[in-house]
Order: structure tokens, then C-alpha cells, then sequence
């Protein structure tokens, strides 16, 4: 997919250029109209055009992740969130969520209730790329949360609860996932270090074969396309929920969790976490 983003100003100019030739041919009566009938000329522009944005992107990503991984980040740590870091990370989203948006101030209380639920990942510029949040919710709310009559945004503080009962809960809410960058080469490096500390994290906290259920509201189509990767299913669908986003679940299992460390490998030389 990257490739054929990194290919698509080549692609599109292309099927430009094939499109306004093939106008020229006819307008000018070069090539008879009525021999064109029959020949999906507009489907060769496109494929064309695809195999060129294919191809164009190829290179293009190569020489950018060689690029990137040159040049930039060889390291990161994954930690408890800070306060500062926290709400730096709630204003990078805050345009991306729009009016699913937290405040601040909100997402804060949130943490206070479980400071081991919110971790934060720096380069070793101490630069903030990603974060996620993985949180236990007082049982009435989160019946609620699942069935889709409140939102988000009815989370408060006194909702989230400490670890040590989280560790009890069946059910568990992961929020607040954001790579910064993400769309481009040193962004997708970034998610799979979000991946990679994730699985880290759930395996420290939870170990692999403790029968929870992991909850995520997909807020958008990045959100929605990692998720279905991750083989979460849809739990509850948008036309039925107040928020009107899919709240996506999977059961938590060693299999699972082995499948996803398969794909991402070993990124311990790169990373370091402190729970
Ligand atoms: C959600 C978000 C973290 C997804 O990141 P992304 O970079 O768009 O994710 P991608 O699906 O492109 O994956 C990037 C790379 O991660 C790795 N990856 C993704 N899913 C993976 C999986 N299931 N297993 C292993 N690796 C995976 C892959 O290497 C992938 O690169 P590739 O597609 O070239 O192979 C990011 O878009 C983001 O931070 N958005 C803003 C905040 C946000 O929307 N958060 C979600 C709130 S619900």
C-alpha cells in the first residue's frame, strides 16, 4: 500500500498524459472515433498507470526506507506516560478525532486513575512518536460503552481503574493509539514499534493466555484498517452506537499474540520499555 502512495503522483501523470493523447487522436480525427469502440482504452490508461505507480513506488520506497533508516531514529523507549507528554499526544490527535476529541484536562483524570495504563514512546531525542492506552473501566460503564448508549466521552476519571484490578477484568479498553507521522516511511517503522511494545505490554501486565477480550473504538479508516489486521472483529456497528463508530474486540490469546510478534520480529535491539 505504501508503494503505491509513495507511486501515485507517476501513476496519476501518466493516466494524465495517455488521457488527454487519446482526446487529442479523437478531436483531431487522427484515429476515427468509431474504431475505438470496443477497446477499453480507458481501462489500459488505468493499468497502465497502475503498473507505473506500482513500479515508480517501489523504487521510491526503497530509496526512503534506506533514507530513513540511515538517517534518523535507531532507538526507542517505551515508558509510563507523563502528564506533558500525555497532552502533547491529545493535541496531535485532536484535529485527526475532530468531534471525538478529548479534552485534555479529561484524558488527564483518566490517567490518574491508572498511571500504568498510559505509555508513551520517545526516540532517543526524547522525542514523542507514539502512545497508547490500555485501561479497565468500572463494569457498568463498560457494559454501557460496549452496547453503544454512551460514547467516549462518558469516561471520567473515577471510571478507570487501578491495575491491580484491571489485571482481574475480562474485558479491557485500548485507546488512545497514535503513531506520530504515521503516513510515511519513518511512520509505518514507528507503528511497528507501537505494535511491537503493545504486545510487550499486554504480555507483562495480562501474560498470554489469561482469557481477556480486548475492546477498540476505530475512529477513523487508519484506525479501522490496523484493527482488522490485528484480526479484531466488529463488536457493536456504527448505525448502532451513539458515537457512531464501530467498536472492534478480539479474544486475547497466545496464538493470536504469537501471530502478530511472528509478523513484526524481534525489535528488542531497537527498543527498550520500562513498565
Ligand atoms: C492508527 C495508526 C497508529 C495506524 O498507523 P499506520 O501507520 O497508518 O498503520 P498501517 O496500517 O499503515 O501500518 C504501518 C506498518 O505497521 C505494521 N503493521 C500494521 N499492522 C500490523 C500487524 N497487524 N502486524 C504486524 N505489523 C503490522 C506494518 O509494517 C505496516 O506497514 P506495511 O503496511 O507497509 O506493511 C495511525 O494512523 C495513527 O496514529 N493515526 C492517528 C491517531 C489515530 O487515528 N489513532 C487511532 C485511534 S482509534
Amino acid at each position: 500500500m505504501n508503494r503505491m502512495r509513495a507511486g501515485l503522483p507517476a501513476g496519476v501523470a501518466v493516466f494524465l498524459a495517455l488521457a488527454t493523447v487519446e482526446a487529442l487522436a479523437l478531436t483531431t480525427g487522427i484515429v476515427p472515433a468509431r474504431k475505438l469502440y470496443g477497446i477499453p482504452i480507458v481501462v489500459v490508461a488505468l493499468l497502465v498507470s497502475l503498473i507505473v505507480a506500482y513500479v515508480r513506488g517501489r523504487q521510491k520506497a526503497l530509496s526512503l526506507v534506506v533514507c530513513s533508516e540511515l538517517d534518523s531514529e535507531s532507538k526507542y523507549f517505551c515508558r509510563r506516560c507523563s502528564e506533558a507528554n500525555l497532552r502533547e499526544a491529545t493535541g496531535i490527535v485532536q484535529p485527526i478525532f475532530g468531534r471525538d476529541s478529548i479534552d485534555a484536562a479529561v484524558v488527564e483524570q483518566w490517567r490518574l486513575g491508572n498511571p500504568q495504563g498510559f505509555m508513551e514512546i520517545v526516540n532517543e531525542e526524547n522525542v514523542l512518536v507514539g502512545c497508547f492506552v490500555v485501561v479497565g473501566l468500572e463494569s457498568s460503564l463498560m457494559r454501557q460503552f460496549k452496547e453503544g448508549t454512551v460514547a467516549e466521552s462518558a469516561i471520567l476519571g473515577r471510571h478507570v481503574l487501578p491495575m491491580s484490578r484491571t489485571k482481574r477484568l475480562t474485558d479491557i479498553y485500548i485507546s488512545g493509539v497514535m503513531v506520530r507521522d504515521s503516513s510515511d516511511y519513518l511512520g509505518a517503522k514507528r507503528t511497528r514499534v507501537l505494535i511491537w511494545c503493545m504486545l510487550k505490554y499486554l504480555k507483562h501486565h495480562f501474560g498470554v493466555s489469561s482469557k481477556k477480550k480486548l475492546y477498540a473504538l476505530a475512529l477513523n479508516r487508519e484506525s479501522e484498517r490496523m484493527l482488522k489486521s490485528l484480526k479484531f472483529r466488529v463488536y457493536s456497528k456504527s448505525s448502532s452506537r451513539v458515537d457512531k463508530h464501530n467498536l472492534y474486540m478480539i479474544d486475547y490469546t497466545k496464538d493470536q499474540w504469537e501471530e502478530v510478534s511472528r509478523r513484526l520480529g524481534d525489535l528488542s535491539a531497537m527498543c527498550k520499555i520500562s513498565f
